[in-house]
């Protein structure tokens, strides 16, 4: 039903602002009459982190930064939505236009610099939903201005714990001058013993709450060999591979790929599908691993598993196509898994990720 509207809607959206754009969509999202999705196939079912997903496609962060439709959009096929990235103060992010649609490359460049309404909006409208159901996870970030940037995810860890299905821990954004300073080894072990223990000390009223990782695709692999070394001995429970990145790879033709900020959709495909691969073979299994970058097709999303994604995740791609993408990628999740004559998704995951590892490095 959203579906066929949107359908009908796109050109209309796609002649306006992209910014403008998006708040009509999640306007609409808002008004969208509440339904429940057919169940999705069980062979789609995916355990991780501890919580069961009905299927492994996610909404990205960036979408719903306040939490304002999280339902609708798992009413629209989505296995789990991730909202945010909030921050604990409301903040309007950088001035405007800051949003790029690279309609000839099937990209996106945004340099919004975590606009957010802050947490107590956020917090007011997932308790309103709590009990409904469904994964819902909670991207979280600092202040721009804050004097400590550490204090930031940890008070929000507290106070989101409560509430969310899981907590991502957001040190990738490209567009708050030092934030990624937060994944050098030092400063992120730190980070993440501060959040884990915060974590710990409120599960006895929140329950479990996983804790995310999400990095940037732009690491180094020395900084990445930190990283999944770090995440493993502080036991955080997952990593998303991962953010925008800041390169521009070659082959970008669109004009508009010269605006400064994070690019993300079909050109980010082969470099995010390299470090999730990457990410994946030094992870060894610890925990699992959320892939997101350019998935624009069924095709796409099938090799994020075999690269070593247990889960993933897409924004850019649903501007061109549309939430019908959903679907379409769960069909081709299907089909991989008939025509290898594989029983779950689980047969898929990190199959092909010693051989992109031996690739060419990706431009
Ligand atoms: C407009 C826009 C806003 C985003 N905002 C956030 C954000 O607030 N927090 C975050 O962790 N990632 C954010 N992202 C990154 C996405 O969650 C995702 O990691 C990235 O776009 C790669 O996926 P994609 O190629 O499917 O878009 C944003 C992406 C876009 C396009």
């Amino acid at each position: 039903m959203i579906g066929a509207f949107e359908r009908l809607l796109r050109p209309f959206l796609h002649s306006l602002d992209p910014e403008d754009a998006h708040a009509l969509t999640v306007r609409l999202l808002k008004l969208a009459p509440r339904v429940r999705p057919p169940a999705d196939d069980k062979r789609l079912a995916v355990r991780a982190f501890g919580l069961n997903f009905p299927n492994p496609v996610g909404m990205a962060a960036g979408f719903d930064k306040n939490a304002e439709v999280p339902d609708a959009l798992l009413g629209s096929g989505f296995g789990f939505v991730e909202v945010g990235t909030i921050t604990p103060e409301p903040q309007p992010g950088n001035p405007r236009p800051r949003l790029f649609r690279l309609d000839a490359d099937g990209g996106v460049i945004n340099r919004l610099g975590f606009n957010s309404q802050g947490a107590d909006a956020a917090l007011r409208r997932l308790a309103a939903r709590a009990g409904a159901g469904g994964i819902v996870g909670i991207n979280v970030g600092a202040n721009r201005n804050t004097p400590d940037r550490v204090a930031d995810y940890v008070r929000m860890m507290e106070r989101f714990a409560p509430v969310a299905s899981y907590v991502t821990i957001n040190v990738s954004s490209p567009n708050t001058p030092g934030l990624r300073d937060l994944q050098q080894a030092a400063v992120l072990d730190d980070l993440l013993a501060r959040v884990i223990d915060a974590r710990e000390r409120v599960t006895r009223n929140a329950g479990p709450t996983p804790v995310l990782l999400k990095i940037a695709p732009d690491l180094t692999l020395a900084d990445l060999d930190d990283i999944v070394g770090i995440a493993r001995s502080r036991r955080v429970d997952g990593l998303i591979v991962g953010n925008t990145t800041i390169s521009r790879p070659a082959g970008v033709r669109d004009p508009k790929s010269g605006e400064a900020g994070g690019l993300s959709g079909r050109p980010l495909f082969p470099l995010g599908t390299r470090m999730l691969a990457e990410t994946y073979v030094r992870a060894e299994g610890v925990f699992p691993l959320i892939g997101a970058g350019g998935i624009d097709t069924g095709a796409a999303a099938v090799a994020k598993f075999r690269a070593g994604a247990s889960l993933v995740q897409l924004y850019s791609a649903l501007v061109f196509r549309g939430l019908g993408l959903v679907g379409e990628i769960k069909s081709a999740l299907l089909t991989a898994l008939e025509r290898d004559r594989l029983a779950a998704l689980a047969d898929l995951i990190g199959t092909d990720a010693a051989a992109v590892t031996a690739e060419p490095w990706p431009h």
